[in-house]
């Protein structure tokens, strides 16, 4: 029997059109899940088609979730075509740049809405049939930026953490119901929304530098950690978060010149 096994399951990932959300359907889909793959971009439906093409069991559901009618619509869709899930990954999320002494109100809420909020509805609306169950498992993907301030990225970073402590709460709150709740954290990994970034002419280079496993990371070095934390592996693992970064936020203290302790 594989270690992980997730077959029986339906898993819903926000965001899986793309980038690290489409890493992590594919990851499920690998471990037997029936994947649903929520986005409100279109090209969800080519990523569900690869993993059915593949062998595996997967369907889009267009969605926006930043709306309650929205992602209402498409729990019952879900449910409908594949049955109800078992497993939520809230991935769907952005950034806008801009200080904090000039990023709009307008900006400021528009990525709460997506970042925070939306991880917020889609646990209530996926995880009422969970609760209702006894039995099921929260993931959701933060960022290293929860817990090291991103400058010059607006609500960015507040919103990060703000999902650390939702998580957790979550935990607390639907432990007792059955309902497990936890936070993946990705470091520097090379998707749709960091590819500008990377093109730039020497950032790549610079950044893996700054990484002691000197590599940028992957959206499949997300998804095994999704995967676990959504497993029965991780039964007793909850309110927790798994920090997925090539150990990039380890560095601070060989940043500091210290004479006579120099690697030889
Ligand atoms: P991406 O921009 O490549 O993909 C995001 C996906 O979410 C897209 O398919 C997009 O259509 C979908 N989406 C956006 N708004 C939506 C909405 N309102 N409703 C439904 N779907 C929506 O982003 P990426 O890089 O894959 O990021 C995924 C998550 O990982 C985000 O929460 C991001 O903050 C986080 N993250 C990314 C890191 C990176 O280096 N790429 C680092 C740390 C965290």
């Amino acid at each position: 029997m594989a270690w992980i096994d997730l077959t029986a399951k339906v898993a819903v990932v926000t965001g899986g059109a793309a980038g690290i959300g489409r890493g992590i359907a594919l990851g499920l889909a690998e471990a037997g899940a029936t994947t649903v793959v929520l986005d409100r971009n279109e090209a969800g439906a080519a990523v569900a088609a690869e993993i059915r093409a593949s062998g595996g069991r997967a369907e889009f559901v267009a969605c926006d979730v930043t709306s309650d009618d929205s992602v209402t619509n498409a729990a019952a869709q879900v449910t409908a075509r594949v049955g109800q899930p078992a497993i939520l990954v809230n991935n769907a999320g952005t950034m806008l740049p801009g200080g904090l002494d000039t990023t709009s109100m307008a900006d400021w809420e528009r990525i709460l809405s997506l970042n925070l909020t939306g991880y917020l509805r889609c646990a209530r609306i996926f995880g009422e049939p969970m609760l209702a169950r006894g039995a099921g498992a929260l993931a959701h993907v933060a960022s290293i930026s929860a817990s090291f301030p991103q400058s010059y990225s607006g609500a960015y970073s507040a919103s990060k953490a703000a999902v650390v402590m939702l998580s957790r709460q979550l935990a607390v709150e639907w432990g007792p119901r059955g309902v497990r709740s936890n936070v993946v954290s990705p470091g520097m990994i090379r998707t749709p929304m960091t590819e500008a970034i990377y093109r730039t002419p020497g950032v790549d280079e610079a950044r893996r530098a700054l990484v002691p496993a000197r590599r940028i990371g992957r959206p499949e070095d997300i998804a095994d950690a999704v995967v676990f934390l959504a497993s029965e592996r991780a039964s007793y693992i909850t309110g927790e978060e798994i920090v997925v970064d090539g150990g990039f936020t380890r560095t601070l203290m060989g940043t500091i010149p210290r004479p006579g302790f120099e690697k030889n």
